[in-house]
């Protein structure tokens, strides 16, 4: 199965998370491609004006994988951008997300970012399947990511 990885990574946590899902998938046989949602400058949230300079494409996938920071409770607006104005359809696609955060409880914008991500989604004809948050605080980060790649794989 074709199956592509989009991040956007700021500090680089969503990008290592999605690295090893790459590898995970890979070694069950799947053809993966990782591409990263890239900007020019710096934007903080609430910015509106956002500058692509990466703008991945996924026709080529049989089912996308999109991951995303968490930032101020909310989709990173990098992110953000990318799926509401660079994707034009998703109809009939599987789709896969996943967020990381620092805060080990996913009140603190998981679920709600997870929330905004499934929406733009759906309303682009997408199958949402699998939603995980990664906590990249302390102790509960290794076993986070664990349950993330182990369920996101599970879903191909
Ligand atoms: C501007 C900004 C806002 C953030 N807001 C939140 C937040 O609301 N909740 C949270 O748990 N972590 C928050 N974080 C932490 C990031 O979500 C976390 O470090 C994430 O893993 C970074 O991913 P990245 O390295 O792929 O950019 C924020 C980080 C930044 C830079």
């Amino acid at each position: 199965m074709n199956i592509g990885i989009i991040v956007y990574s700021k500090t680089g946590n969503t990008f290592e998370v999605a690295s090893r899902l790459k590898g995970n998938l890979e070694q069950k046989g799947h053809s993966v491609v990782l591409d990263r949602v890239t900007i020019e400058g710096d934007v903080k949230p609430g910015d509106k004006d956002v500058r692509m300079l990466n703008i991945p494409g996924i026709e080529d996938f049989d089912k996308v994988i999109f991951g995303s920071p968490v930032q101020a409770f909310s989709l990173a607006v990098p992110m953000e951008a990318y799926l509401n104005n660079h994707i034009t359809s998703l109809e009939g696609k599987e789709v896969s997300l996943f967020v990381t955060k620092q805060l080990p409880f996913s009140w603190t914008g998981g679920k709600r970012t997870l929330g905004q991500m499934e929406k733009i989604c759906k309303n682009k004809g997408a199958k949402v399947k699998g939603k995980e948050v990664v906590f990249w605080y302390g102790k509960v980060r290794e076993e986070s990511i664990s349950k993330c790649i182990k369920n996101l794989s599970n879903q191909f």
